[in-house]
């Protein structure tokens, strides 16, 4: 049971995925930028007012957790974005915005500021992760999960509004720990096994998955000064549950509601560029 009707939501999040294979090659009137520094890729998104027109990801290994671990080399592949996104659309790009994972240090947080404005962008804005997903999904009660390659961000929304935000280490990278660990591949290989046979992957990841649920159950738990919203249904973003049933594995596990989206990689680097100005 979801919330509100997800078409628009969806047809849009379809519209963000075929720019990376079909950009609108024209300058934006209204050009706004959003800067996703993940801890598996960097994505980078450009709109034209509402309309997605460009959209790139790259890995970078600069980032873990949201924790800019290698600046320069963070720099280099925003700088490198946005020279490309730059060349193809036409347009100078001098403002983006930006987020960071919910809880980390203000220090850690600011430095995805400085990772932008030393890659040349003027003007950056900078919100927390989970709030963007929200500008893409547009929860009114519910609870926003999203799960990336090195952490779970958890979110909370009542009548529209944040009312609880958490983030705890655990993502996909944990899910490929396992896999490789029991197929006694490399992590490149399991991770093109989640990819390309998820069937044969899900039985074994479904321990982790529990892992991961279980990290949900306890940042929507009553906690001091927090209610129980344990009643809420979970919306999935971010890649690492992006495994076909995975959702079902947390809904059964759990006996609480999963709604998943489309291209649940995209919510939130498509959220942090519609939160641009
Ligand atoms: N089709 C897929 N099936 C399964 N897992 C996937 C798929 N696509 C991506 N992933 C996983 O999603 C994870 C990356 O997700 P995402 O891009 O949301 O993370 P991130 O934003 O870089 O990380 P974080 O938010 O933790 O900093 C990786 O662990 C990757 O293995
Ligand atoms: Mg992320």
């Amino acid at each position: 049971m979801a919330d509100g009707p997800w078409d628009a939501t969806h047809a849009l999040l379809a519209e963000a995925a075929a720019r990376r294979d079909d950009p609108v090659l024209a300058p934006p009137a209204r050009p706004r930028v959003g800067v996703d520094l993940g801890t598996a890729s960097c994505v980078l998104v450009v709109l034209d007012d509402d309309d997605p027109v460009w959209v790139e990801s790259v890995g970078s290994g600069a980032l873990h957790d949201g924790v800019v671990v290698d600046f320069a080399r963070a720099v280099a592949t925003v700088r490198d974005l946005r020279d490309r996104a730059q060349e193809a659309l036409g347009v100078e790009l001098t403002s983006a915005a930006t987020a960071y994972p919910p809880c980390i240090p203000v220090a850690d947080a600011r430095a995805c500021t400085y990772v932008c404005e030393a890659a040349g962008f003027d003007a950056v804005t900078l919100g927390d992760e989970v709030s963007a997903a929200q500008a893409t999904l547009g929860i009114v009660d519910g609870v926003v999960v999203d799960v990336g390659g090195g952490s779970t961000g958890v979110g909370v929304f009542r009548d529209g509004a944040l009312v609880r935000l958490e983030d705890r280490p655990g993502g996909g990278h944990h899910l490929d720990l396992v896999l490789a660990g029991a197929l006694g591949a490399e992590l490149e290989e399991a991770e093109r096994v989640k990819r390309e046979r998820p069937a044969e992957a899900l039985p074994i990841l479904t321990p982790g998955l529990h892992r991961i649920a279980e990290s949900v159950r306890a940042m929507t738990a009553p906690a001091p000064g927090s209610p129980d919203h344990s009643e809420l249904p979970l919306h999935l973003a971010g890649g690492a549950l992006m495994i076909p049933r995975a959702g079902d594995v947390l809904a059964q596990y759990l006996q609480r509601t999963v709604v998943t989206h489309p291209h649940a990689l995209l919510i939130t680097p498509l959220g942090i560029a519609r939160s641009a100005p």
